[in-house]
């Protein structure tokens, strides 16, 4: 097996692994998987046919069946030799991590892989509160959760679902066991929860929650993505000063994707994370591993590379490690959005993992 770190042909260092457990979700976030028909109403209000000239095409994606998912054990397995290769930051993620119920399991597996410093998970919480003290227990540090409006029919419209309480329980909850900072993400959309910003704020600073404001990326199912649709990180950025004292955080780490304030009175702190307008490629050290077992380079890859297959046709760590590292080797150097040559992916967030 080769020795060292898991580099790419431009030196980056990869550090952080995202898998994806499943597919699947109970939410259909107009961002991800707008299936709903107020999903379908908000596209079809600002669909541009000049500007825009492809119709919104609002479909589910295939849930994939049980038998293309990778199983506790694989994901071990490949947890192992990632560490190994000097990863040592995993983030669960799904679609919804929370529906495979049998996650503790997982986070136990994988919180006592040595090298795996930073366990985190993303999830959109609605079920967290059965199982939240069982993640703690096995190991989980740190947990995301959406949180996109604080008005119960706007979330409604957002999500698909009637969710708000639960999640902002699921957030409190969080706290009170103390898997803190407690991070929650809002993606922005121009026209549908933009007139939300300053309150959000105002929840982080209230809550002492570190609150990523998130720019709306091409990643959605229906492709309805448009520029238009985006508020770019400035702008959040310079409504927030308009509101409140902020002074910035210094980062200690140039892959971080958040630019980060604290509020003068110190709870609570705010990041953008601007992909869109601002990408942030030149520092990746990120890879995704998709719940059927397909490793991705990048969000935006159009390509992906199979590992499943080669773990159920008997395939070695050494193999799996020397296949690694090419597949990485070979990372993109950026993403395209916005330019005439982007080609948004087949998969969408729900399959890939934020
Ligand atoms: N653009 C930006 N962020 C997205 N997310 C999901 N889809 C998109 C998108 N199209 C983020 C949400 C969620 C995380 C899993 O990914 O913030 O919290
Ligand atoms: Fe589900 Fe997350 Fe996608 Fe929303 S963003 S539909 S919660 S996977």
């Amino acid at each position: 097996m080769r020795d060292g770190l898991l580099k790419d042909s431009f030196g980056r260092v990869m550090r952080d692994l995202r898998i994806s457990l499943t597919d699947r979700c109970n939410f259909r976030c107009l961002y991800c998987l707008p299936e709903t028909e107020a999903a379908s109403n908000f596209y079809r209000g600002r669909f541009d046919p000049v500007r825009n000239p492809k119709p919104a095409r609002l479909r589910m994606p295939d849930w994939k069946p049980r038998s293309e998912i990778l199983t506790f054990e694989e994901i071990e397995f490949l947890v192992r030799i990632f560490a190994r290769m000097g990863i040592t930051k995993i983030r669960l993620t799904g679609g919804e991590p929370l529906l495979r119920s049998a996650v503790p399991d997982v986070v136990e597996r994988i919180a006592r892989i040595p090298g795996i410093e930073d366990l985190a998970m993303t999830s959109n919480g609605f079920l967290f509160a059965r199982q939240a003290r069982a993640l703690k227990t096995a190991g989980l540090k740190r947990i995301s959760f959406s949180l996109d409006s604080l008005d119960p029919d706007n979330f409604k419209k957002m999500t698909g679902r009637d969710g708000l309480s639960e999640v902002l329980r699921s957030i409190e909850l969080a706290q009170e066991i103390g898997m803190t900072p407690v991070k929650v993400n809002a993606v922005i959309i121009r026209g549908l929860n933009e007139h939300e910003i300053e309150s959000l704020a105002e929840l982080a600073q209230l809550r002492d929650l570190s609150f990523r404001f998130i720019e709306f990326m091409p990643l959605d199912s229906s492709r309805s993505w448009q520029k238009d649709l985006v508020v770019p990180g400035r702008e959040i950025l310079q409504r927030l000063q308009a509101r409140f004292d902020l002074h910035p955080v210094p980062s200690a780490n140039p892959s971080e994707t958040a630019r980060r304030w604290r509020f003068a009175d110190g709870r609570g702190e705010i990041g953008i994370i601007a992909p869109v307008s601002e990408p942030f490629c030149g520092h990746c050290n990120r890879v995704r591993l998709t719940a059927d077992g397909r490793l991705r380079t990048c969000l935006f890859s159009i390509h992906e590379h199979d590992l499943k297959g080669a773990i159920r046709t008997g395939a070695s760590e050494a193999d799996l490690d020397e296949r690694i590292r090419d597949i990485v080797f070979h990372k993109e150097d950026r993403h395209h959005i916005g330019e005439p040559s982007f080609i948004q992916p087949e998969r969408t967030m729900s399959c890939i993992g934020g």
